[in-house]
C-alpha cells in the first residue's frame, strides 16, 4: 500500500479546506481496490449543519465516479496553518459512512501528522461491532 503517497494526498487536499468558522482543516484521500487516490477536504457553512467532513467529501466524490470498494484512508487534520500538529481521527459519522463501503477487518485508517509519522488502525478498531449493509438481508 503506497502510504506515504497516499498520506501526502491527504495534505494536499487539506490545503483546499473550507474552514472559516472552526479554522480547523482537514484533509483525506481514499485508496479504491483499483489503487486510485479520491481526495476530499471539509467544507464549512455559514449555516453550519450543511458542512462536510474531508472524509465524506473523499468518499462521495469516489462513489459518484461508480467506485465503491476502498482499501484504506488517510486523514490529516490540525488548525490552520502549515504544521500539522496533532493526529486526526475520523469522526463517528465518518467511520459510519467508510464502514459502508469497506469491509472494518481489511480497511485501514491512516491518521498522520506528514509522510513520515503516521499511525494506521483497521477500521474494525475504531468502530466496533458495527452495523452494516449485511445487517439489512
Ligand atoms: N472534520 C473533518 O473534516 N473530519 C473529521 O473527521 C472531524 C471534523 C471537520 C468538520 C469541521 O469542518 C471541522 O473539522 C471542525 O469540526
Amino acid at each position: 500500500m503506497p502510504v506515504s503517497e497516499l498520506i501526502r494526498s491527504a495534505m494536499d487536499a487539506r490545503k483546499k479546506a473550507y474552514a472559516p468558522y472552526s479554522n480547523y482543516m482537514v484533509g483525506a484521500a481514499v485508496l479504491t481496490n483499483e489503487l486510485r487516490i479520491y481526495t476530499g477536504c471539509n467544507i464549512e457553512n455559514a449555516a453550519y449543519t450543511p458542512s462536510i467532513c474531508a472524509e465524506r467529501t473523499a468518499v462521495s466524490k469516489a462513489v459518484s465516479e461508480g467506485k465503491r470498494s476502498f482499501k484504506a484512508i488517510a486523514v490529516v487534520g490540525s488548525p490552520k496553518g502549515e504544521l500539522i500538529t496533532q493526529y486526526a481521527f475520523p469522526c463517528g459519522v465518518c467511520r459510519q459512512v467508510l464502514r459502508e463501503f469497506a469491509d472494518p477487518e481489511r480497511f485501514f485508517v491512516i491518521v498522520a501528522k506528514n509522510e513520515a509519522d503516521y499511525r494506521i488502525y483497521l477500521l474494525k478498531e475504531l468502530l466496533p461491532e458495527s452495523f452494516g449493509p449485511e445487517n439489512l438481508y
